[in-house]
């Protein structure tokens, strides 16, 4: 009889095995889009507008074309004679790739300067003289809809206003009817500022088109490469870059976050002229451009209610939400919900009206609506109802904690039907409020925090108990320009018994290499450390969605564990045969199917295998490969419970983050260590913009904080040590029971921390505090309240 090893010993799932990738990344060895040279390369670099809205009344690149090493400069009309100089977005709108007459955002690309060093191109772009004929710009949304706005998107035939669109959810009328019977109504305007997603790559390109063969290699840094490569043949079929001649390769990736789905000008210009000069070119931002032309996210106006009963029942929420976004909606986004699955806004809490409307518009900020770790707006909605929950719990005098208690949807109610018309999968989230109450000492804390207060000091214990929503597809409700939100697997096992598997997803840090391997380790049995993983690649993965808004292990995992099961039904068939029983009398046991009663006569998964290519029954295709493709039937719904504690110096404002608890709840845990670095990452990601962040302009379109030395990041030293823990309620319908966790902590965090702050702040009567909230903010709220008068 074979022995045959653990789950644990293969590395399967559950298990904390260390990142198979990590071997490369912490030697050096990582290989990213800027480490690609290639004979004859090419450097791009990017003439940008200083102006918000202006015409450009002519472009001068006589003296750039005199700087030594420049080949050429390139502008919008040199594109326009291709049909090159616009391209869709994936949110199905339209964006300029270089501008022929006007600028709409600062920042924007101009032209761009191509030379043989980066040095060359750089000297190049500052010797370009641009003269423009400014206009008075819309930095302002609510001023965007007014009538006498100058309309922004004349490209659009009979646009007559700066709407994009309208959405709505929930039922109004039911709504106004509770809201017109309650006992107790909150109401509050919230604004959840614009923000960068400052990966520590920034984005860039090496096009790289071959005349001869007709075909476009394109390295670039990409979450979604074979959207990518839909979208280029869209733009660029007409020229004869059709889908089979074009190769996306997205190599190593230094952080996404949602910033790198979008297709942006850089890549198109850096494409078309590699297709004009014939020779790959390199287009790499710099920091600042980074930071002031792409990857924004969120800037939502949000009028957020709740009503509720005096005994703390809440009965209904409402929200009116306007969206800045900028000169183009350039997000990827879920066809039909516009808005995105910002309707999770009535959260974990069980009640049966509600109502969400949004508009969103254009101004002449640069293009928003990046999905930044937030699953397509949760983070918005998460903020509004966890603060909203924490002011009726105040306005009623309830702890915090116990009204959520008792509002909670409970455990035997899922799957659960939310009042905008999600179905909640599973969930228990009073367990995963006990466990953070518990490791916090909750009672303890409470008692400590009025002693403080009757002394005079600030602190404060906030709550954030979310529902998150990931997983696009399902197929039916979710595409990228008409392309379902499925996702694939490719697993492919040699005679040896060593696999290779290719997936649609690509990773930026999520450790995919070893997840991935440790689900077909635990489906099939071959060790995880003998499955090589494969992404990013659009020659030889199968066609995928990419990976962003936790969306991998909902979709691409399902897929990997079907596709193992495919192969476990043949390797089935290759055992009875083996073994001369019928299939029926077999059992499975990690890396093995041995027969009923008879545990000695067995075949292991590599006996099988190489059975496979060498004595398979008649009939049966030779080989050992499977390919999936995984709709979901629904979206996962991780949750969370999160408390944070704060003390604050009142005379200065400063705040520090004491305690943070994370218990997060996403389904069965493929690797327990992947998972805590995924939530300890997302929460320094929700410092920042409960904290720190925030995108500013002036009235003239002037970003006001466009480098790193003013737009403030949390480092190691602006984050508490965090305490995590988890519960676990398996995904009913997904395979593994597994649901998605990389952005929960993102999502669910900046409430607990906002809500820690308002609380500690309440004695003196501030209810709400937009985030950022700093310290100067806080100072301002005191004195305002009378903090510091005598
Ligand atoms: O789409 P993305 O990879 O960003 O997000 P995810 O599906 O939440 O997965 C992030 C990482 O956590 C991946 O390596 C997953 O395999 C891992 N994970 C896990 O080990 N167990 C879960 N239940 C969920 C995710």
């Amino acid at each position: 009889m074979t022995q045959c090893k653990t789950s644990k010993e293969i590395g399967g799932m559950g298990h904390s095995l260390k990142r198979k990738e990590d071997a490369r990344f912490i030697q050096g060895k990582g290989h990213y889009v800027d480490d690609i040279k290639l004979p004859g390369m090419l450097y791009m670099d990017i003439v940008r507008s200083p102006y918000a809205y202006a015409k450009i009344k002519s472009i001068n690149i006589e003296e750039a074309m005199k700087v030594p090493g420049v080949i050429t400069v390139v502008t919008g009309k040199d594109l326009e004679k291709y049909k090159l100089h616009w391209m869709p977005t994936l949110m199905s709108d339209t964006q300029m790739v270089l501008p022929t007459d006007t600028v709409m955002y600062q920042a924007q690309e101009v032209c761009a300067v191509i030379a043989t060093s980066k040095y060359a191109a750089r000297d190049g772009r500052e010797a370009v003289k641009v003269e423009y004929e400014p206009m008075k710009p819309v930095m302002d949304p609510f001023k965007s809809l007014d009538p006498a706005a100058p309309v922004l998107r004349t490209d659009k035939p009979g646009k007559k206003d700066n709407h994009i669109w309208h959405w709505q959810a929930g039922d109004k009328e039911k709504t106004a009817q509770v809201f017109a019977n309650a006992d107790v109504v909150i109401k509050q305007q919230m604004h959840i500022p614009r923000i960068h997603v400052v990966s520590i790559e920034t984005c860039g390109c090496v096009a790289d088109y071959d005349k001869v063969n007709h075909h476009l290699t394109m390295y670039m840094t990409t979450q979604a490469p074979h959207a990518i490569r839909t979208v280029i043949a869209l733009v660029a079929g007409h020229v004869g870059l059709s889908e089979e001649r074009i190769r996306v390769v997205s190599p190593d990736i230094g952080g996404g976050f949602g910033g790198k789905v979008p297709v942006y000008p850089g890549y198109v210009i850096a494409i078309a002229v590699s297709f004009l000069v014939g020779k790959p070119v390199k287009w790499i931002e710099d920091r600042s451009e980074n930071l002031q032309a792409d990857s924004f996210a969120r800037d939502y106006h949000i009028t957020a209610e709740l009503a509720g009963t005096k005994e703390g029942k809440i009965l209904a929420t409402r929200f009116k939400v306007l969206a800045d976004h900028g000169y183009t909606d350039a997000a990827a986004n879920p066809s039909k919900f516009p808005l995105g699955l910002f309707s999770i806004c009535t959260g974990s809490y069980d009640y049966n009206a509600a109502f969400v409307e949004a508009d969103a518009v254009y101004t002449n900020k640069p293009p928003g609506g990046v999905a930044y770790r937030c699953s397509f707006r949760v983070t918005e909605a998460v903020q509004a109802i966890e603060r909203l929950t924490d002011m009726f719990a105040k306005k009623i005098g309830k702890d915090p904690a116990e009204l959520r208690m008792q509002n909670f949807i409970k455990k035997e109610d899922f799957p659960w039907h939310s009042p905008t018309g999600w179905i909640y999968d599973s969930g228990n989230y009073q367990a995963g409020l006990q466990k953070a109450m518990d490791v916090v000492g909750y009672a303890a804390l409470r008692k400590e925090q009025a002693e403080k207060q009757a002394r005079g000091e600030l602190m404060g214990i906030g709550i954030s108990t979310f529902t998150e929503i990931v997983g696009a597809g399902p197929s039916k409700d979710f595409d990228i320009l008409g392309i379902k939100m499925f996702d694939s697997a490719e697993i492919r096992v040699h005679p040896t018994g060593k696999a290779i598997a290719r997936f649609g997803t690509k990773s930026q840090g999520q450790g995919h290499e070893t997840t991935y391997a440790q689900i077909i380790a635990e489906e099939l049995g071959i060790p995880a450390e003998n499955i090589q993983v494969e992404e990013g690649d659009t020659d030889t993965a199968p066609y995928g969605l990419g990976t962003y808004a936790s969306r991998s292990t909902p979709t691409a995992g399902a897929a990997a564990a079907v596709a193992s099961r495919k192969l476990r039904d043949k390797a089935r068939k290759i055992a009875a045969y083996l073994l001369e029983v019928s299939e029926n009398d077999l059992e499975w046991e990690t890396g093995k199917f041995f027969v009923k009663g008879a545990p000695e006569k067995s075949k292991t998964i590599q006996e099988i295998v190489f059975a496979a290519y060498t004595n398979h029954p008649q009939g049966m295709e030779a080989g050992f490969e499977a390919t999936h493709y995984y709709d979901p039937p629904n979206l996962t719904f991780p949750s969370g419970a999160y408390i944070c504690v704060v003390d604050i110096d009142k005379e200065t404002g400063a705040i520090h983050i004491r305690r943070f608890v994370a218990i997060d709840d996403c389904g069965n845990i493929i690797n327990p260590m992947i998972v805590q670095g995924q939530v300890h990452g997302g929460l320094t990601q929700a410092v920042a913009p409960a904290m720190y962040e925030e995108l500013i302009y002036d009235g003239e379109g002037n970003i006001l904080n466009g480098t790193l030395m003013d737009y403030l990041v949390p480092t190691a030293v602006e984050s508490p040590k965090w305490e995590t823990g988890h519960t676990c309620t398996p995904s009913p319908h997904h395979p593994i029971g597994a649901k998605g966790v990389g952005e929960s902590p993102t999502v669910g965090g900046p409430p607990a921390i906002a809500n820690a702050i308002i609380d500690a702040l309440s004695p003196f009567g501030i209810t709400h505090i937009d985030i950022p909230i700093t310290p100067y903010k806080v100072w301002k709220a005191l004195k305002e309240h009378g903090a510091y008068d005598k």
